[in-house]
């Protein structure tokens, strides 16, 4: 594994910093106070290449490896998590699974428009009692002629209100259990589709949470993902890369609060001198640089070991995403102890991230979830 970043990754930083900087940090507080949903930088995201990040050109992607969407991921989490989400479920939740999983028709109609960032995508698995133990789902998915109809309720979808396609998780053989599961490309716009509500929650203003009902829902049978009664592997196969985004997010938030802490630790001033001249304000700063370089490197390998379809993707994913998000809040926190009580008001980013940070230990798998996964896979190879 060679460490060094190539002339193309380099430039692909410069471009997505430049644009965090200069159009996403103007917005992303005042949109992140009143939870507005950032349509116009979604849609900037898509121009950039951004939101098919690493599907080939031929289906309108940008053709990158996993590892330098995961830099990006890094540049515009730093800045507002909100929007990283919202880039990395579209990534590594929905056009991933596509173009793994999907036929010629349906890389036509839906990959290339969602890799374009012409429409948005959302990855339908949770449901109100089945979070952690996934397999657990029972939204059905009955055969009637060309169709399949689907009746139940999806819970904590991200992206579920503005999403044109769903990759919706549904029983279709209930004898079998998680071995009876199918992945369906489902339309929003369809019948019996209902965004039954959003969620308020703790952080991540700027990105949607929905409930989702189908209510007796017809889905075309050329919608159907992959192979009937294969959809909890897509499923678990799909997490592997979207937790490789979630660490990286994490990292972007880390970082964006290890910057604001320096930023902020040299500007202020108390008994006498910059707090940055103070050695318990420097350990802090070496540790939360540490910690973030130990995250940024599993993540980078659990990368490019997805991208060389090696082994051990799903123990390096897992550890990747684990370290990165608990290391995130631990670094949240010493952010806000930087800026003492500064860092609990508003005003100031910090108390965003550390409010942000919190959600990278629970989604796409909690830290809980991350460590049976981890030593499963040892247990597997040792
Ligand atoms: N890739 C492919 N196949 C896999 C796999 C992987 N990574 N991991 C397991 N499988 C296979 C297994 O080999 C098994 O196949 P066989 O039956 O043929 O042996 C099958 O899939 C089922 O695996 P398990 O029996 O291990 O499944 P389980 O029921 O014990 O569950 C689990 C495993 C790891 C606990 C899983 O349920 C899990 O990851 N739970 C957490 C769910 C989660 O992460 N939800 C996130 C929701 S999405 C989200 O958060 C997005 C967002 O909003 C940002």
């Amino acid at each position: 594994m060679n460490l060094s970043l190539t002339e193309e990754q380099e430039m692909v930083i410069q471009m997505v910093r430049a644009f965090a900087e200069k159009e996403v940090k103007a917005v992303a507080s005042k949109m992140d106070a009143v939870c507005e949903f950032p349509k116009v930088l979604v849609k900037k995201l898509g121009e950039m290449g951004l939101m098919g990040a690493f599907i080939p050109l031929e289906y309108n992607g940008s053709g990158m490896d996993l590892l330098t969407y995961v830099l990006a991921m890094e540049e515009i989490s730093k800045v507002w998590a909100s929007l990283g989400v919202i880039m990395t479920v579209n990534n590594s939740l929905v056009c991933d699974p596509l173009h793994r999983f999907g036929n010629a028709a349906q890389k036509e109609q839906f990959l290339k428009a969602l890799a374009a960032g012409d429409l948005l995508g959302c990855y339908a698995l949770t449901e109100p009692e089945a979070g952690s133990d996934a397999g657990a789902l029972s939204t059905s998915a009955v055969e009637d002629g060309d169709s399949y109809i689907l009746n139940g309720t999806k819970r904590f979808i991200t992206n579920g209100k503005h999403a044109d396609i769903a990759i919706v998780y549904a029983v279709t053989d209930p004898s079998l259990g998680k071995k009876g599961i199918t992945s369906f490309i489902v339309e929003t716009k369809t019948p019996g589709f209902v965004v039954s509500k959003t969620e308020e929650k703790m952080g991540l203003h700027g990105s949607d949470t929905a409930e989702l009902v189908f209510q007796d829902c017809p889905v075309p049978k050329a919608n159907l993902l992959g192979k009937k009664n294969e959809g909890f592997k897509i499923a678990l196969a799909t997490l592997d890369g979207g937790r490789i985004g979630i660490a990286a997010q994490a990292i972007g938030i880390a970082q964006g609060c290890l910057e604001a802490s320096i930023e902020y630790a040299k500007m202020r001033h108390q008994f006498g001198q910059a707090i940055a001249g103070f050695q318990m304000i420097q350990w802090m700063i070496a540790d939360m640089q540490t910690e973030i370089d130990a995250a940024r490197l599993l993540c980078h390998r659990a990368a490019w070991l997805r991208q060389m379809e090696k082994p051990g993707v799903t123990l390096a994913a897992s550890q990747a995403k684990l370290y990165a998000s608990e290391m995130s809040n631990r670094i949240a926190y010493k952010a806000v102890q930087i800026f003492g009580g500064y860092g609990y008001i508003k005003e100031f980013p910090v108390e965003r991230f550390y409010r942000d940070a919190r959600i990278t230990t629970l989604y796409e798998g909690t830290s809980e979830i991350q460590r049976i996964v981890i030593a499963r896979e040892l247990m597997k190879t040792s």
